[in-house]
């Protein structure tokens, strides 16, 4: 049998997108495909550790012996994260959406009533940042992640003190802009980090840094775990 040196641990893990309801048959989302999370609460899960994970909408499995728990909106999954705390740690890998429309429409919003909507949006809450910075129920471990297109390492460092976390994991999502461009072959899909499989971070925590070599997210989150065993367990 594997060793298990994260057996006794419980976590908090955060995957996907989420989605923010225009109305009952629009949303604002983003390019996430949840794998990468998924990928690490499988890992952690083989490590021994009992994780929760809470995702927003993505096509993927249940990874075997995760607890899931499907959430939609930023504002749903703030309050899931809160509701599974305590834990020893918390790991942010969802790609929350920033803002959500003000208000939502419970009836279809009509095209025939002429104009063009404008939609009023408003912030919504920082989970990671809000788990990082609470005075009770702290998790030991707090993990968030990182898509920047350019200045990676130093916009990671910047992001880690400002959320409060005891890591910020950094990865490179520029070749999004191909995709943004319109060049949407197979390969770029492949190698573009979001919805892709490929993935190269950079744990940075308050000590160093350290960079990892590019591989699969299944690869890179079993690395992931083998650095959260070296430290934490
Ligand atoms: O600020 P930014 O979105 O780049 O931060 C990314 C990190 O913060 C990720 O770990 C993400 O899951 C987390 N986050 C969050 N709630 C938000 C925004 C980001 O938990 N509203």
């Amino acid at each position: 049998p594997k060793a298990q040196p994260l057996t006794g641990k419980t976590i908090i893990l955060t995957a996907g997108p989420t989605h923010e309801i225009i109305d009952p048959v629009r949303y604002i989302a983003n390019r996430s495909s949840g794998k990468q999370g998924f990928a690490l609460a499988s890992a952690l899960t083989e490590a021994g550790a009992a994780v929760t994970l809470i995702t927003g909408p993505v096509s993927l499995e249940t990874p075997m012996g995760v607890h899931r728990i499907n959430v939609e909106s930023a504002r749903d999954m703030h309050e899931a994260v809160h509701a599974q705390l305590p834990a020893d740690f918390a790991i942010f890998v969802a790609a929350v959406a920033d803002w959500r429309t003000e208000e939502s429409s419970t009836q279809k919003m009509k095209k025939e009533k002429g104009g063009i909507p404008t939609l009023k949006m408003a912030e919504n809450p920082d989970i990671l940042a809000s788990v990082a910075h609470l005075k009770e129920n702290r998790p030991e471990v707090v993990i968030g992640f990182a898509a920047e297109t350019e200045n990676v390492i130093e916009h990671g460092k910047k992001k880690r003190l400002r959320k409060g976390c005891e890591w910020i994991i950094a990865n490179n999502v520029s070749h999004t802009d191909q995709i943004q461009k319109g060049v949407v072959d197979k390969d770029v899909m492949d190698k573009g980090v979001m919805g892709g499989n490929q993935n190269q971070v950079h744990i940075i925590s308050d000590k160093d840094v350290i960079s990892l070599p590019e591989a699969t997210k299944k690869e890179t989150a079993q690395m992931i775990v083998h650095e959260i065993i070296r430290h934490y367990a």
